[in-house]
């Protein structure tokens, strides 16, 4: 009775009941959430479902049914049994401010044999990420790696040019844009706000991406819904050639899709 007389105090204090309870389900995942990290929002699964598109078009898997005669003929990237990379795995995803870990635990749970990277500015936060890596165990989680870093910088310099998918949810509220009580006295200020624009965090995102992806790989970012067009222009201005912005369920213009 204790415990729940604390819990229902909180929430009526205007903590976020997903803070309150101590976990909240992301996909197929039940997260430990606190207020080291951002709540994972059902937008950002949306997000996750376009970075897998992404992959399974680099990484088709193999259809059901018998295959063709030719099949072992045809070239790698149609027929499903691409050659393992360096680490081992057949594809590279990197999610950028893996915050509770939701995106990366996500597609390492969702798609057999791809490594996944996490990268996270705050140690509070990856600290969390990593509980959660612990709670995601079995194969899936010995194919997550998490770094501390600023965005690109904590990866590995031989993962440059060989990355499949970036994926991110990255800061995009501008310094003094109102938020709602619940989220600005609640929520980590570094998770939400960005900059003056609310652009930084998603400009350092798109700019570093050609570096690191593979040819034909994609960028996957979630916008804030009146970002779309800066967004658009923030790839055309790092050499995405078509850049695109997918909308949400809602039909607000909210992930920027960009392939190399
Ligand atoms: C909007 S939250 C997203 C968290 C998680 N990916 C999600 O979708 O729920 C942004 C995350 O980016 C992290 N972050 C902010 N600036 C960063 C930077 N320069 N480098 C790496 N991570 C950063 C924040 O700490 C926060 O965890």
């Amino acid at each position: 009775m204790a415990r729940v007389d604390d819990m229902v105090a909180r929430r009526m204090a205007g903590e976020p009941l997903q803070y309150v309870l101590g976990r909240w389900g992301f996909r197929r995942l039940d997260l430990a959430l606190d207020r080291r990290v951002l709540i994972p929002r059902p937008e950002t699964e949306e997000v996750v479902d376009h970075a897998l598109a992404e992959l399974d078009r680099r990484l088709p898997r193999t259809p059901p049914g018998p295959s063709p005669s030719n099949w072992r003929d045809s070239p790698p990237e149609t027929r499903g049994d691409r050659a393992k990379n360096a680490w081992g795995s057949t594809a590279v995803v990197v999610d950028l401010g893996t915050g509770s870990g939701a995106i990366a635990l996500s597609v390492a749970a969702e798609r057999e044999g791809v490594t996944v990277w996490g990268t996270e500015r705050s140690p509070a936060a990856l600290a969390l990420a990593r509980a959660n890596l612990a709670g995601l165990g079995g194969r899936a989680a010995t194919r997550v790696r998490l770094a501390e870093g600023d965005w690109y910088d904590a990866l590995p310099a031989d993962l440059a040019g060989s990355v499949d998918v970036i994926v991110a949810n990255p800061p995009y509220v501008a310094a003094g844009e109102e938020l709602p009580p619940v989220v600005a006295d609640w929520e980590p200020p570094d998770a939400l706000v960005s900059g003056p624009t609310g652009l930084e965090a998603v400009g350092a995102v798109v700019a570093g991406a050609p570096r690191w992806l593979a040819p034909g790989g994609a960028l996957v970012v979630e916008v804030g819904a009146t970002q779309a067009t800066a967004a658009r222009a923030l790839a055309v201005a790092a050499g995405f050639a078509a850049p695109e912005v997918r909308p949400d369920l809602a039909g607000r213009p909210r992930v920027l899709v960009a392939r190399t």
